[in-house]
């Protein structure tokens, strides 16, 4: 079962920040799941929140930010001082860090509640400036979102986020859709469902697992991927296993 890092190594570090991205990597982690979104000037950035509030020492919405107004703000705002600043990365940064690592990167395309113009092509045409395409995958909560990404690049590998409730049918949905993966939270998911997806040839990547007993229960079930806040914790015990 594959390890990937929730918005880089969350439990511990500043989320979705370089610096929780390069703490993952040393875990020996697979990958790394992190958040994109568009600034008002149209830049790529890596956050979680369609605001800058809670992670932040800003306030307001990341799309009426230039990038350059976000830069100023404290991404690690929430540790008061234990990491000193911490900026909002540029997803450009982070590509040109992850084509040196061997790690794959989950981009979750954040278009559920702000539908932002062009952030599949941006995303996309970095990913392909940096030569990540075999080194990626994309998920979102708006699956549109994935049916874009696969009309500009058809190669591209896609998973449906979905929240906890979950589809019952979820491998013919995505089978259906051309996409090859699903992304659940781990609450609601039966076995029944993750054998639907085995049959279909879906992959099955659940979020955000942070308990042994889930991670034991999910991978019995055969799901393929755990996205979690302690890479460093579910590493060490899928390597044990
Ligand atoms: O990709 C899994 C997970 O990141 C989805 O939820 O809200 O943490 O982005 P969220
Ligand atoms: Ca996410």
């Amino acid at each position: 079962m594959k390890v990937y890092a929730h918005r880089g190594y969350s439990g511990k570090y500043p989320e979705n920040t370089m610096l929780a991205f390069k703490e993952a990597a040393k875990t020996g982690c697979d990958g790394i799941e992190l958040d994109v979104q568009l600034t008002k000037d149209g830049k790529v950035v890596v956050i979680h929140d369609e605001a800058v509030d809670r992670t932040t020492d800003g306030s307001g919405k990341v799309k009426d930010f230039t990038y350059q107004e976000l830069a100023r703000l404290n991404a690690a705002n929430l540790y008061e001082g234990k990491y000193g600043f911490c900026g909002i990365p540029l997803f450009e940064d982070y590509c040109k860090w992850a084509a040196g690592q061997d790690l794959v990167t989950n981009i979750e395309l954040k278009t559920g509640v702000y539908y932002y113009e062009e952030l599949e092509e941006k995303t996309l045409e970095l990913v392909r400036k940096y030569g990540l395409e075999e080194k990626v995958f994309y998920s979102s909560f708006n699956h549109l979102s994935l049916l874009k990404v696969k009309e500009l690049d058809p190669q591209a590998v896609c998973g449906a986020l979905l929240e906890h409730t979950g589809i019952g049918n979820a491998g013919y949905y995505c089978r259906r859709f051309g996409l090859q993966a699903y992304h659940p939270g781990y609450k609601g998911l039966t076995e029944e469902t993750v054998r639907g997806c085995r049959e279909n040839g879906i992959q099955v990547n659940v979020w955000t697992i942070n308990d042994m007993g889930v991670l034991e229960q999910l991978e019995e079930w055969g799901c393929d991927g755990a996205i979690t806040n302690y890479p460093e914790v579910c590493k060490r015990w899928v390597d044990r296993r």
